[in-house]
């Protein structure tokens, strides 16, 4: 009998861009596929939330306690080398900057990831066989004159201000404001590719997640802040809390933002968090993808 795939296989696919402007050095027109995984052996708990209809999944216990220590110990001795404010007036202030890796680290970290990161990624794996659909992650950077968005991105943070906060709400990405890069359409249709701004996770619709993973310091309590804030649209927020090995989907055009720091005088800590951003493509025009993982979620979460 043949045997079945445990490990994730990613595959590398290009990409093609449909706005001039990311025609740059910087960008990198590559996406990675997540191959279907049809064994699978975790579960979590899970706290769900619906925010203007957008669904959002803070998930704990699916990572094991020795990929826990792996990922602090590496995220201790990694080497962030890129420096970031969340605004000019946090610089102007005095606040130590966030760090995020470079372009070569955050190669070489996607490219050899802690044994955690290699878990997130069957997980991937599997989501993509058990919801019979591709998943690949947004183009790996995409850089225009001013600005530019990775699909794996690291932010190591220290502190991080009230002003950081208030500043920092975005999206992360958003296909109601058009796309920046061809997703292909999958069934049959006259298009083989959605190019016209379409609501993220609609019916036969592709849905793009973030999905993160907190890593901290041992001393690190969740009541130090540098959580993440989700709003709704009339402005209401929900707060996740950073906990070590937490893992967070949610839809990638729900605005968010780190949450201030309250560390005690004397304390030095730090978090970090890990992020990808993906793309669940449907391969039938009658598949609804929110309901579906929401579904494939439920089907993992430990009954308690
Ligand atoms: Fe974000």
């Amino acid at each position: 009998m043949a045997s079945l795939p445990e490990e994730a296989i990613i595959n590398k696919e290009s990409v093609s861009l449909l706005l001039d402007c990311y025609n740059t050095p910087n960008t990198i027109p590559l996406a990675f596929s997540f191959e279907p995984l049809p064994i699978f052996d975790r579960s979590f708990t899970m706290q769900n939330h619906s925010i203007d209809g957008r669904s959002l999944y803070a998930l704990n216990g699916y990572f094991t306690e020795k990929e826990g220590k792996e990922l602090r110990a590496f995220s201790k001795e990694a080497s962030f080398s890129q420096k970031i404010f969340g605004n000019h007036e946090s610089e102007q202030s005095g606040e130590i900057p966030a760090k995020m890796m470079n372009g070569k680290e955050r190669w070489q970290f996607f490219e050899r990831p802690p044994s955690a990161i290699h878990s997130l990624f069957r997980l991937f794996g599997y989501l993509s066989n058990k919801m019979d659909v591709k998943i690949t992650t947004l183009p790996w950077c995409l850089s225009d004159q001013k600005t530019t968005s990775t699909c794996l991105a690291t932010n190591f943070l220290n502190e991080n201000s009230k002003m950081s906060e208030t500043h920092g709400k975005h999206q992360d990405y958003n296909p109601e404001n058009g796309l920046a890069f061809t997703i292909p359409c999958l069934y049959g249709s006259e298009e083989n590719i959605y190019h016209s701004h379409f609501s993220n996770g609609g019916v036969g619709k592709p849905l793009i997640m973030t999905v993160m993973v907190y890593a901290t310091a041992d001393n690190f309590l969740p009541e130090y802040g540098m959580g993440t804030f989700f709003y709704h649209h009339d402005g209401k927020e929900i707060k996740i809390d950073c906990r070590h090995m937490q893992m967070v989907f949610f839809e990638g055009d729900i605005w968010h933002a780190i949450e201030e720091s309250r560390i005690p005088e004397g304390i030095k800590t730090w978090r970090v968090s890990y992020v990808f951003k993906i793309i669940f493509n449907p391969k039938r025009s009658d598949q609804d993808l929110r309901q579906s993982l929401f579904h494939e979620i439920k089907n993992l979460e430990i009954s308690t």
